[in-house]
């Protein structure tokens, strides 16, 4: 299989073709991925919840974050890395350079995820323009969990929704070369999807988006605690990771997953 490039991802949206994605945070994992014929893989900061056992993504650090996207990197063959920017790393131009300095440099991310519009505009632009292809990220942004006073849907009021589709023009206007929508009402992000020329990623964020994303133990069903509505347990039923993943892979490809109670 050749190798996933961004280009590529603006060619699946052109094409209606479905983007597939799902985070890793290790080698094994990462190759068993890499051989579902997954797109995307993405060393998401959700490592501070799924692997370092927090309640949060805010602790964890750019160390972790260029620990976990080198380990990554050696099981990948063809799917692009995309990395997090962890909390605070990117509050700067400055430490945004340096920080995804590092996830490209020492751990080899081809794409550099941040979360927000607004301020994060600016971070976007200096980025791009330097050449780091970046992924925004709206909707629930996990890391203003502290601001939003929980994890919920965002963009359920008509205000809100608003607010949320002029931040996807904007990010992409400032060089965004995609974008993650989670936990937004399906309709809201297929107008999204269809007004903006990048291609959208979505969790909790209905059927109509370009592609999608899950965390990969949410999809194998080995989260502690309650299942998210959004997500779907891939293993049930099946007698391997690799067939799980192969699964979800099939199912985002075919508009089957996610489903109507997957979504808001
Ligand atoms: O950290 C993460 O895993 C993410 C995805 C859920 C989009 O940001
Ligand atoms: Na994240």
């Amino acid at each position: 299989r050749a190798a996933v490039t961004v280009p590529q991802l603006y060619a699946r949206k052109q094409a209606r073709e479905k983007i597939v994605s799902v985070t890793a945070y290790d080698a094994s994992f990462a190759a068993q991925v890499d051989a579902a014929g997954v797109d995307v893989v993405l060393v998401g900061d959700s490592l501070g919840m799924v692997v370092q056992g927090e309640s949060s993504t805010l602790p964890v650090t750019l160390d972790h974050m260029v620990y976990h996207t080198a380990a990554v990197s050696r099981g990948l063959t063809s799917a692009l890395l995309v990395a997090d920017l962890p909390f605070m790393s990117y509050a700067s131009r400055e430490r945004a350079f340096e920080s995804a300095g590092r996830l490209m440099g020492e751990g080899r991310a081809a794409m550099v995820k941040l979360e927000g519009a607004g301020w994060a505009l600016d971070i976007i632009q200096a980025l791009s323009e330097r050449d780091v292809p970046v992924c925004a990220h709206l909707g629930l942004t996990p890391q203003s969990v502290h601001k939003f006073g929980g994890y919920r849907v965002q963009g359920r009021d008509d205000e809100r929704a608003e607010e949320l589709v002029r931040e996807s023009h904007l990010v992409a206007e400032a060089g965004a070369d995609l974008l993650v929508l989670e936990c937004v009402p399906a309709a809201l992000a297929e107008r999204i999807t269809r007004e903006i020329a990048i291609p959208t990623i979505g969790i909790g964020a209905g059927v109509h988006c370009d592609g999608q994303v899950l965390v990969l133990y949410d999809l194998l069903g080995i989260t502690p605690g309650k299942r998210p509505r959004f997500s779907r347990d891939f293993l049930a039923g099946r007698d391997s990771i690799a067939a799980a993943l192969r699964a979800y892979a099939d199912a985002v490809r075919n508009g089957e997953f996610p489903a109507p109670e997957h979504s808001f």
